[in-house]
């Protein structure tokens, strides 16, 4: 199969359509309805969140900004928690739980509410209040979602970094974003090994690093460290565990009442310029198309157990594990471990121990599972699975394929849903009850969703054209801005067509409407789902000494997707061998964390650079893929590079 065969389409099976929440004829109405107005249909999906006061205007749209529901009030925590917690879901499973080492835990609605209300009035006590924010640097346990519903329930903006990150990356992000308070772990599991989270939080706060700090929250997790030894040292901020945090008595504790652009979280990722940009979203909107997008994409069901494999620190793992699911009132599966430990059998243990019946994973992952062969799977009890989902990266027709067939035995539809920390919530996805699937192919536009194919003069590309993705649409999870840099905000997306949101993606559309995603066209790059700026790593190389210039590309990658190769330029006399590679390597650990590490790193004597000084990346990217350089270099400053570089390889 090519990657691009346009009739190769997958039907529902009757099992699923037997058993699923949502028939054709009912997505057809949601089709409809917001085809003859998207606004009137997005107001339709607020309307199913508590709300404290209603709203009166819907929309006002003037690009790039957009205000969603703006004089409504409420907070995410009711439709999130409270109104189960208080009614007929009380005693329902809200999240399942289990760790690495094979720990377990299970919350009903009603503890994870208490849970929230405690942890609420314990930030409050220390002076959190609404437009405060705070920095969570946790694994993945349950208390990385109490504390952003905590967080959520005071209206204290949340900034959830991802446990890999590095204590450079968490200091930039706690400084950026100027929060009061960090919540963060003494450790999580993952590989076998103690991620020493709270360590590498010391590291990044230490001799007053972080000035705005004025709390640190440590939950024991492995029971390793003595956090409140830990960071006594500087004095700068006080420091308390999780328990200490926890205020018993909070069951009359009330949330917040918010307006509905009130800054419900930031999330940072990368773009084309060095540093990443703390994305900012909403309240309101942010939480009707995550909730919308939950319960029409996996079709939710009431006996529905949830299993989304992403970690709540990317954005995956805030709309569809701690706000779309629970505003739905469904059953979360949390899994703090890695795919492939102890074994390649975890993730199908978990499947048939939990009884999952949706798993929401990106296809980098499934790549690995490939690898291992289908009789792994083939030993475990899938047959609890109705639907799997897909997210992160293209998932080539192969793994597809593979996904279909070994997991879901030809009868689990999947969605492949296409989306960004942008864009907040899904975008492009198939229904399953409703859209035929191809595979590589996110298919359409969810309802309400409306993108168009550009050419570079701003005129819509034409069927199977290739061009930039856009959105001249508002929908109600847009991001709203760039935290304290607006005009950035604006230059990045907003800049390059007018009056339309860019989605830095390329792609083109086939003839029955569907879309085929061609990647990022930017600097940004792609590895097991992670989103990388190719400057973030540039200027991460130039810190190790030996370095003085570097460039970096990607090139396509069997298991992770892209893989990231590195040219570097180096001090004159500095021998080259194995181990400056791996030092230069552990320097982007060290800066960024162990996701970001190039792939290669490839010493050259000089890099290909146009006579104004620019550095031809599109060479250098030809070379790490196809091993060699015949594309147009008339603007090359030095021909005789060329050569060079290939004798280099
Ligand atoms: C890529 C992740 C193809 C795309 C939710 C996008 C995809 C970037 C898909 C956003 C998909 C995400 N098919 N490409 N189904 N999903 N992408 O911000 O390039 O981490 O722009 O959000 O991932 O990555 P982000």
């Amino acid at each position: 199969m090519t990657l691009f065969d346009d009739t190769a389409t997958h039907l529902p099976s009757s099992h699923f359509i037997h058993g699923a929440a949502r028939d054709e004829a009912s997505i057809k109405k949601d089709r409809k309805a917001a085809d003859e107005n998207f606004v009137e249909f997005w107001a339709m999906q607020a309307k199913e969140l508590e709300w404290r006061t209603p709203w009166t205007t819907d929309c006002h749209f003037e690009a790039p900004r957009a205000k969603w529901f703006e004089d409504g009030r409420l907070n995410v925590t009711d439709s999130c928690l409270k109104r189960h917690a208080l009614g007929t879901n009380a005693n329902k499973r809200a999240i399942l739980w289990e760790g690495e080492p094979g720990d377990t835990r299970t919350l009903t609605y009603l503890e994870l509410y208490q849970e929230v209300q405690k942890a609420a009035l314990g930030l409050r006590k220390l002076g959190v209040e609404a437009g405060d924010r705070v920095a969570i640097y946790m694994p993945l346990v349950p208390e990385a979602i109490i504390a952003m519903q905590a967080c959520a329930f005071l209206g204290a903006t949340h900034s959830v970094v991802f446990g890999g990150f590095s204590s450079d990356s968490l200091r930039d992000r706690i400084n950026d974003a100027e929060c009061k308070v960090l919540i963060t772990a003494d450790g999580g599991y993952r590989k076998g090994r103690v991620i020493p989270l709270a360590s590498i939080a010391h590291e990044a706060t230490r001799d007053n690093c972080c000035p705005s700090l004025e709390n640190v929250v440590v939950l024991k997790r492995i029971g390793s460290v003595d956090e409140s030894n830990l960071f006594k040292d500087g004095g700068f901020f006080q420091t308390m565990s999780w328990a200490e945090l926890i205020v018993e008595d909070a069951h009359d504790f009330e949330a917040t009442s918010l307006e509905a652009e009130h800054p419900l979280f930031i999330l940072y990722t990368s773009g084309t310029t060095g540093k990443p940009k703390g994305v900012v979203h909403s309240t309101g909107g942010y939480l009707t198309q995550a909730a919308y997008t939950f319960r029409t994409v996996f079709d939710h069901r009431k006996d529905d157990i949830f299993w989304c494999s992403a970690d709540v620190g990317w954005v995956t793992g805030h709309s569809y594990l701690a706000y779309g699911p629970l505003a739905n009132g469904s059953t979360i599966f949390m899994y703090e471990g890695a795919p492939m430990t102890p074994d390649a059998g975890r993730f199908w243990s978990m499947i048939e121990k939990y009884h999952i019946s949706v798993f929401y994973t990106a296809p980098t992952a499934i790549r690995a599972f490939m690898k291992h062969g289908p009789e792994v799977p083939s030993n475990y009890d899938l047959s609890s699975l109705r639907l799997l989902g897909s997210v992160g990266e293209p998932i080539n027709p192969e793994a597809w394929e593979w996904y279909h067939e070994h997991i879901g035995s030809g009868r689990c539809p999947i969605v492949d849903t296409w989306w960004q920390t942008e864009t907040g919530a899904i975008m492009v996805s198939p229904l399953p009850s409703e859209t035929p699937t191809k595979p590589g192919s996110a298919t359409r536009e969810i309802p309400g969703i409306k993108l168009e194919i550009l050419r570079e003069d701003g005129s819509p590309a034409g069927e199977n054209e290739s061009g930039y993705l856009v959105s001249k649409q508002p929908w109600p999870s847009m991001m709203r801005t760039v935290w304290g840099d607006d005009e950035r905000f604006q230059k990045t997306y907003w800049s390059k067509f007018k009056g339309a949101y860019f989605t830095g993606d390329s792609a083109r559309r086939d003839s029955d409407g569907y879309i085929w995603i061609g990647g990022r066209v930017d600097d940004v790059v792609n590895v097991s789902g992670h989103r990388l700026g190719t400057m973030e790593i540039e200027s991460s190389l130039l810190n190790h000494p030996a370095v003085v210039e570097s460039a970096v590309v990607s090139r396509p990658d069997d298991l992770s997707g892209e893989a990231i190769v590195a040219f570097v330029t180096l001090q004159g006399s500095i021998p080259l061998d194995k181990k400056l590679s791996d030092e230069v390597k552990a320097q982007v650990t060290k800066d960024i964390g162990a996701f970001a590490r190039p792939a290669d790193v490839r010493f050259v004597e000089a890099l290909p650079k146009t006579r104004s000084g620019k550095i031809m990346r599109r060479l250098l990217r030809q070379l790490a893929r196809e091993g060699v350089i015949n594309g147009d270099i008339t603007s090359l400053e030095d021909k005789s590079i060329v050569t060079k570089l290939l004798a280099e390889r």
